[in-house]
């Protein structure tokens, strides 16, 4: 027999070594490195799409028609870049009970409701649960086959027999294969599964929709391992003990990966949120307040209305402290920085908290000056007109930086029904129905808020 061997893997980036080390050398993680028993396995699917014999010319290469499907759910399709690819590999990652097995679970029954045949794989629910979860969701599809399974050889074979067009894997962590030792979720098991998977959708042309855990625990491999292998990675977030919810696309080969999709959670499933602006300005106190600001960041294709808040206060510590929810923390103390410098803000002994509200995360600059505008208000006790939107990006020495898409930013503004908006001076536009102060320092802001109490 043959001798049995261990390796160590890290479970951030799959890198692997004979003997455990503290930290990653591949990508400089601490403590990921897990124990993996080694059998010698029998060989891996060979891969023929790309591994071919000899090279192509680009021009004799025949490609098929990209045939997308829709999911009928169109904040999914508008992720996915309008619709499923036909013989791709989607993974939707989440954290425990953000909602992954009801959007598929939908998205199965609209598909058949498409005359599609969908396989789900249930390898971590019973079939009954299941059946008890299409019931809440009203879901009552003919061509809908459910699989509680956890061996991929099994699955595979399955498949082979139903051939469906979309088959859903619920979790990839929860299934193995017998080429591999290692338990289910391990490294090694996650990454073969996913090869065979791959190996399915591409040759049998079937969609395949993989559910990925997102965990701490360093037992269980995050799926940053399959995100190298699958076509599209999307993450599902939100805040729990709120209802609504966002799918972000991290990774697209067939689309642009700036879209989200935002749901709300109720108790038949998950609804499409149109009109997100309302969702997240709602929870605004209508009465104004020092320290808000309202900025208008662009999702995608879509411009968001979001409420940026800030509080600023004499700290009792020794050094002040600086919490931003929402909006990177390096982000914020450059803000404060060119606060200080440039505007005169003394922040030295003060302490500042800023959040965006409705727990959405905010990565765009153009949110600049309107974080910079909620913590001088703040400091200043003074109030952001209520009516105003700001957007703005800052610059190191103050200046105000133009931002993209301005027009169809300022639309939604009015849309919403907000009367006047700060804007960065060189985005140099007119728009009749708001009214536009333009501005080119940061300084300028400041006095126009606080020139209109
Ligand atoms: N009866 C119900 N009414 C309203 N919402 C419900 C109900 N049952 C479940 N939910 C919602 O559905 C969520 C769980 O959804 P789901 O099982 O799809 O999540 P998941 O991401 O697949 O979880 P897991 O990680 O356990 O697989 C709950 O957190 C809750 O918000
Ligand atoms: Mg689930
Ligand atoms: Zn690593």
């Amino acid at each position: 027999m043959a001798k049995v061997k261990s390796k160590w893997v890290c479970t951030e980036c799959g890198y692997e070594t004979a003997g455990y080390l503290g930290k990653c050398p591949e990508c400089g993680a601490w403590g990921t490195l897990v124990e993996e028993v080694q059998f010698p396995s029998k060989p891996h699917v060979k891969d023929e799409f790309v591994n071919k014999e000899k090279p192509e010319m680009l021009k004799d290469i025949h490609i098929g028609e990209e045939v997308r499907v829709s999911t009928n759910i169109s904040e999914f399709d508008r992720i996915l870049g309008g619709g499923l690819v036909q013989g791709s590999l989607v993974l939707i990652a989440g954290d425990p009970g953000i909602g992954k097995s009801t959007i598929l679970l939908q998205t199965s029954g609209e598909l058949c409701k498409n005359s599609k045949k969908v396989l789900y794989v249930s390898a971590e629910e019973s079939a009954s649960q299941l059946k008890l979860r299409a019931q809440r969701l009203s879901i009552n599809a003919d061509n809908l086959y459910i699989y509680p399974q956890t061996s991929m050889e099994n699955i595979k074979t399955q498949i082979e027999e139903i051939m469906p067009d979309v088959v859903v894997v619920d979790s990839i962590q929860a299934i193995y294969s017998q080429n591999v030792a290692s338990s289910a979720g391990s490294v090694s098991q996650i990454r073969e599964c996913t090869n065979i998977l791959m190996h399915i959708a591409k040759s049998k042309n079937i969609t395949v929709i993989v559910i990925g855990h997102v965990t701490k625990d360093g037992n269980i491999a995050g799926p940053k391992v399959l995100e190298h292998m699958v076509d599209t990675v999307i993450y599902f977030e939100g805040d729990k003990y709120k209802s609504y919810r966002m799918l972000r696309a991290m990774k697209n080969r067939f689309g642009n990966t700036s879209e989200v999709g935002i749901f709300e959670m109720c108790t038949d499933g998950l609804k499409c949120v149109t009109n997100p602006n309302e969702l997240f300005l709602n929870e605004r106190s209508q009465v104004a307040v020092p320290g808000s600001a309202i900025v208008v960041t662009n999702e995608g294709s879509r411009p968001l209305l979001v409420e940026i808040q800030a509080l600023v206060g004499t700290t009792p510590y020794p050094s002040p402290r600086r919490v931003a929810n929402g909006v990177d923390t390096g982000r914020v103390l450059q803000i404060l920085a060119v606060l200080e410098k440039r505007v005169g803000l003394n922040l030295s002994k003060q302490d500042v908290y800023v959040n965006v509200m409705g727990g959405i995360d905010v990565y765009e600059p153009s949110a600049d000056l309107g974080i910079a505008l909620a913590v001088a208000t703040c400091a200043r006790d003074v109030v952001v007109d209520p009516q105003t939107v700001i957007i703005g990006e800052i610059g190191l020495s103050g200046e105000i930086h133009p931002v993209n898409n301005i027009e169809k930013r300022l639309n939604e503004a009015v849309m919403t029904g907000f009367k006047k908006a700060i804007i960065p001076y060189s985005n140099k536009v007119t728009d009749k129905r708001i009214e536009i102060v333009p501005v080119k320092r940061l300084i300028d802001a400041i006095t126009a808020c606080v020139s209109a109490q």
